[in-house]
């Protein structure tokens, strides 16, 4: 994949994010999602590449844009598949909350899982513990090989887990070992790539969340060289079916980072409400102003990006 398309790429989620921008705090996720998606859309037809959503808005029928299966690009260039979120967080943003962004990772046909939209028991961290963690051990294991690996003590960890009734027992267990916890309202993808960020405070990511953000987040953590794995969680009969219909043939099986995102991988997200790690999007005179990052698996880099966008004489 030629790198001149991070900037190709970034543009999608920068136009996502200033369009949804404009819905943060007026409590209609709908408006904010639609403006979210019928921008990143738009831009994805602009870029010379044969693209093809497998991880989207959800399946044809129930979403009118960027569907799973759905063609984007102009269909000259290379053949491509797309795993976006066009606004992670829609909750987050119509209330106004932290860590809305808009994400798209980008790959080899092939590359990514096509996972359902089901939920996914996820464990995530930073590049010190890549290697050593393990889904299937307990909480406490798990936190004893990271504090070893970051050489810290388990009470000096944050682990971040998103505040659902369901994780009652893994929160119980969290403490026990005896490390911190940040709970969070929503955007798991957020606070998983926050893992591998030096600056931010979480060590690590735990708990369920969505088997599509899942994907996002193993996508993104290639490129920062962190560690993921995953195991698809299902709530129902259908959900198994229809699993099995988009060729997952073992519903028990744990996923490694690589199984999810493989092969060159590109990743871009921009900021629609602040967070852990990127800053969401300011208004002012006319213009806008934008944070993303931009990275590639290949080479490892990370790029922060801040853009200044002039709304009067750019249509997005
Ligand atoms: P949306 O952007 O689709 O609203 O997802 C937000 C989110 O919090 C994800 O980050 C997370 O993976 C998932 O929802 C958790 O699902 P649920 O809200 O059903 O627990």
């Amino acid at each position: 994949m030629e790198r001149h398309f991070t900037l190709e790429f970034l543009r999608t989620t920068e136009a996502a994010a200033i369009k949804s921008a404009r819905f943060m705090g007026r409590g209609s996720e709908h408006d904010a999602d639609r403006a979210a998606v019928e921008a990143m859309r738009g831009m994805l037809n602009t870029i010379n590449f044969d693209g093809r959503v497998v991880i989207g808005e959800g399946e044809r029928d129930e979403a009118p844009m960027l569907f799973i299966g759905e063609e984007v690009g102009t269909k000259r260039g290379p053949k491509l598949d797309i795993a976006l979120d066009p606004l992670e967080g829609t909750t987050i943003c119509a209330k106004g909350g932290t860590n809305a962004c808009s994400v798209i990772a980008i790959a080899e046909q092939g590359n990514f899982l096509h996972a359902p939209d089901v939920y996914m028991d996820k464990i995530a961290v930073g590049a010190e513990a890549r290697g050593i963690i393990d889904i299937n051990a307990t909480p406490s294991a798990n936190l004893q090989v990271v504090a070893q690996a970051k050489k810290c003590r388990i009470n000096d960890l944050t682990v971040c887990i998103l505040d659902r009734p369901r994780h009652e027992q893994l929160i119980r267990e969290v403490r026990q070992a005896g490390a911190r916890i940040f709970l969070i309202g929503d955007g798991d993808v957020s606070a998983g790539i926050a893992t591998a960020n030096p600056d931010s405070d979480i060590d690590m990511l735990l708990g369920i969340g969505g088997a599509p953000e899942g994907v996002l987040t193993a996508a993104a953590l290639r490129c920062m060289h962190g560690d993921f794995q995953g195991r698809l969680v299902f709530s129902n009969e259908e959900e198994r079916t229809r699993a099995s219909g988009m060729g997952i043939e073992n519903p028990e099986r744990i996923y490694n980072i690589d199984e999810l995102a493989s092969g060159n991988v590109m990743f871009c997200a921009t900021g629609v409400t602040t967070g852990t790690f990127l800053d969401g999007v300011k208004f002012y005179g006319g213009r806008a102003r934008t944070h993303s990052v931009v990275m590639r698996s290949q080479s490892g880099t990370v790029r922060y990006i801040t853009a200044e966008h002039d709304l009067r004489r750019k249509k997005i």
